[in-house]
């Protein structure tokens, strides 16, 4: 615009100078003058009398002045001197801007005659203005991958002076990829354009900053800067990186799902979109896929599933990470999975034998093989059984395991074992795995049945009923099932007389034991006989048993009344003197039961007599005696009845009828018996007791023996007197007399009475047991053998 005034106002000049052309006799031209602009005022500039030719009178009387363009004043003129001066410092740029030359015109006129010399001045430049960019900087966005030579204009430097005084190089500050080349435009500006030398890289470097200087050709040269600041643009020219090629991670198995494995992580050089990455599994297969997940912005990979260390010992998957232009990269991920004792033991029975038969020594029970999936010490097992077994469990080929007996079992002893195996892996913490297996013992016939007593004593009462259950024998064995099934039966009896068949039978099933038929105390007190058990096993084992039977009495025999004789057609009559004092005794009723113990205990008394009060019979031993003085009131003849009852239940009796004969005067004189020779039996016997007699020490027995050989002698010599009186021979068996002190006497006897004389209530002196004057006739044997039994029921005589 200034420009455009300016050059409007000069027009205006041009047009003035033709009119003032016209009006005068111009013709002459002065100058040129050149002034160097900014010169200071009153400077001097021409001589215009010298150039005008004229005097300096001339000059002044004619009037001589400047004649300016536009209203400026910029020369004076001294007409004294004619001398043409700076009136104003002129500013080039202000008068002519970019026009080169500057010229100023101006006229000199003088009047009289009117003259008018057209005159111009020139203005020179000088460097008195700067380079200056319209902009303190410039933005350049040059891509990275711009090629070499690649120019860049820039925007040029505006330098008002002119000339050579204008811009006139550009340069730029060091840098390795660019230069400036200064470029001439058809008006003759110069202007800047970068030129790329060296290739760019924006990850490199991603700006420049760069000084622009432009030089003006003053001297000395004048500047001005601006600066330039060049973006690097991206291009996709980096694909992404990861940090590692192989990532090599470690997890144990028993890790929860969402754990993380690893955090990959890539870098992409570009920016933006071309630097924005995103991960995944790079071709997983189905497998993997299950079993890890990443996540596409932060590379972290986690758990998706459990694994398992005996499933999946590693897994080895490509990350891939791809930017915004599509470039990529890969890593790998190599992913061990860690063994964690998770596994117990797995236990597998592969072969059990049960029942095991026992007495056999070493077996093999059964065999098991150990499997434990874990690895290391996890994967080791070690084995136990309970200590107290008669097991061992020894380890075999690998993984297995034989459970055999430490010796030979027996079934009786314990006929089932539950054993509880123990497998125990090395692992922390340790698992373990129990298994229990039952063996059972088999049988094997090892042992005979057993009598639960070795004898049994079975009592029962005589005249039972045939076929009585009389008792049991019990037999059990120890083994079982067939080899425990018991069976009874009858032995043959030792006493090959013994008729055992026909006695008793047994129920071979259960032992029961029957009587077969009636029993008889009197006529078998007892008899023995054995059974058998058998079992049935193969071989059969069998054991025995004696079995005595103790017939128990019943009262079923009355007292039999021995003396006196009751059948007699001559009965036996006791003489009693008139004097006897009271207690005289006057007889004994001498009685016996088959019988034994209370059944034939018997006892006596006086049922009936022809004078009450005269006699008395001793309850316990029949013992017949005056109660009281005789007199001779009293009647001579006596009949007397005595009741003998034994003690049974219920009791049975007998009676004995006596007859009495009072005679006078005092006990009859002892009268000698005639001699009667002794019989060889008789005298041996006496010669035993004699010698016997000498040869002990014992008073008692030596007492007793003399009071055998006294009543001897008394029943030699009572024949004469008391020849009335007979007494029963013979045996009665089953009377027993204590011959050889054992102090078991019979309980029955027969007495032989004598009667001595003068002294008082014991008349009756010597009493004998009848029996010794009668050989033994039954065999010794017998009678202790009987004596035993009696024992065996415990009553004692
Ligand atoms: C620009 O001008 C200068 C001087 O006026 C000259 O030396 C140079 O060769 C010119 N350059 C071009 C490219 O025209
Ligand atoms: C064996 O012993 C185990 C452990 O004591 C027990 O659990 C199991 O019931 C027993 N088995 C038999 C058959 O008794
Ligand atoms: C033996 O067995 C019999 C029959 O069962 C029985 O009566 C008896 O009491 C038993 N003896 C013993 C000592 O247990
Ligand atoms: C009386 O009985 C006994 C034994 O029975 C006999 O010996 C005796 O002769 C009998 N007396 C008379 C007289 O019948
Ligand atoms: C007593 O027993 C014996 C032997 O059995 C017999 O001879 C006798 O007659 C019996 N006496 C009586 C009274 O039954």
């Amino acid at each position: 615009m200034e420009i455009g005034w300016m050059h409007n106002a000069r027009q205006r000049q041009v047009l003035i100078f033709y009119v003032l052309l016209g009006l005068s006799r111009a013709g002459t031209a002065l100058g040129p003058y050149t002034v160097v602009e900014e010169t200071d005022r009153g400077s001097f500039v021409a001589n215009l009398g010298k150039d005008l030719g004229v005097g300096l009178t001339e000059l002044s009387t004619r009037g001589a002045r400047i004649i300016s363009q536009g209203n400026r004043e910029h020369l004076q003129l001294k007409v004294q001197t004619g001398d043409l001066l700076i009136n104003e410092k002129l500013d080039r740029e202000e008068l002519c801007g970019p026009t080169e030359p500057c010229v100023l015109h101006f006229q000199v006129l003088m009047e009289k005659p009117l003259e008018i010399f057209q005159a111009e001045l020139r203005v020179r430049d000088i460097n008195d203005h700067s380079p200056i960019f319209p902009e303190r900087e410039m933005i350049l966005k040059i891509l990275e991958n711009s090629p070499l030579g690649n120019m860049f204009p820039l925007k040029n430097a505006v330098d008002l002076d002119v000339g050579s005084n204008n811009v006139q190089e550009y340069n730029i500050s060091p840098n390795s990829h660019f230069r400036v080349l200064t470029s001439n435009r058809s008006d003759g500006r110069k202007y800047p354009e970068l030129v790329l030398d060296k290739e760019l890289d924006r990850e490199e470097e991603a700006e420049l900053r760069l000084t622009l200087t432009a030089l003006d050709g003053g001297s000395p040269p004048r500047s001005g800067t601006s600066q330039v600041h060049i973006e690097v643009v991206d291009i996709n020219d980096n694909a992404p990186e990861f940090e590692q090629a192989l990532y090599k991670v470690q997890i144990p198995e028993d890790s929860p799902i969402g754990s993380l494995v690893v955090t990959v992580s890539a870098s992409d050089l570009d920016s933006g979109l071309n630097g924005k990455i995103s991960y995944t599994l790079f071709q997983p297969s189905e497998d993997i896929s299950k079993i890890l997940e990443v996540n596409p912005i932060t590379g972290e990979i986690r758990l998706t599933t459990q694994v398992d260390y005996e499933t999946i010992l590693s897994i080895e998957v490509d990350i891939e990470a791809t930017d915004g232009g599509g470039l990529s990269g890969k890593c790998t991920l190599l992913l061990q999975v860690v063994d964690v004792n998770d596994n117990a033991p797995e236990v597998t029975t592969s072969a059990l034998t049960s029942p095991i038969p026992e007495n056999s020594p070493e077996i093999v029970v059964a065999v098991f093989s150990v499997w434990d999936p874990d690895s290391g010490d996890n994967g080791k097992t070690v084995s136990s059984i309970q200590e107290d077994l008669p097991f061992l469990l020894k380890p075999s080929v690998k993984n297995f395991y034989t459970l055999v007996t430490e010796r030979a079992l027996d079934r009786e002893a314990r006929a089932e074992y539950n054993i509880t195996i123990t497998f125990t892996d090395l692992g922390t913490p340790r698992l373990k795995t129990q298994c229990n297996i039952m063996v059972v013992v088999s049988d094997v016939n090892d042992n005979a049945p057993t009598f639960n007593q070795s004898s049994y004593t079975l009592f029962v009462w005589e005249n039972n009923s045939p076929a009585l259950h009389i008792g049991t024998v019990s037999a059990t064995d120890r083994d079982s099932g067939t080899n425990a099934q018991v069976t009874y039966s009858l032995l043959p009896p030792q006493d090959p007389h013994l008729p055992i068949a026909s006695l008793v039978s047994i129920n071979a099933d259960n032992g029961h034991l029957f009587a077969l038929r009636s029993l008889d105390y009197e006529a078998l007190r007892a008899f023995e006989f054995r059974v058998g058990a058998v079992d049935a096993g193969s071989p059969a084992l069998s054991s025995e048993a004696l079995v005595r039977v103790v017939v128990v009495d019943d009262n079923d025999n009355s007292p039999f009344v021995l003396y006196p004789l009751q059948n007699g057609s001559a009965p036996c009559t006791e003489l009693v003197p008139r004097a006897a004092e009271a207690g005289y005794l006057v007889t004994k009723v001498v009685a016996v039961d088959n019988d034994s113990g209370q059944n034939a205990w018997l006892s006596y008394q006086l049922l009936k007599a022809t004078e009450p009060g005269l006699f008395r019979v001793w309850a316990h031993n029949g013992e017949v005696r005056t109660a009281r003085l005789l007199s001779e009131r009293d009647a001579t003849k006596h009949r007397l009845v005595v009741l003998v009852k034994d003690n049974g239940e219920p009791s049975m009796s007998a009676t004995v009828t006596l007859h009495v004969l009072l005679v006078d005067g005092f006990s009859q004189p002892y009268l000698p018996l005639p001699e009667v020779p002794l019989d060889e039996t008789q005298a041996d016997s006496l010669t035993i007791y004699l010698v016997t007699a000498l040869a002990s020490v014992s008073t008692l027995f030596l007492f007793s023996v003399l009071l055998f050989v006294a009543v001897r002698l008394c029943r030699r010599n009572r024949a004469a007197l008391v020849g009335r009186c007979s007494v029963p021979e013979g045996h009665f068996p089953g009377h027993l007399v204590d011959i050889n002190g054992t102090g078991t006497l019979s309980q029955s006897y027969q007495y032989e009475v004598c009667l001595t004389r003068g002294s008082g209530t014991s008349e009756f002196q010597f009493l004998k047991p009848i029996i010794s004057c009668y050989p033994p006739q039954g065999t010794t044997s017998e009678i202790e053998e009987n004596s035993n039994f009696q024992n065996s029921f415990g009553f004692n005589y």
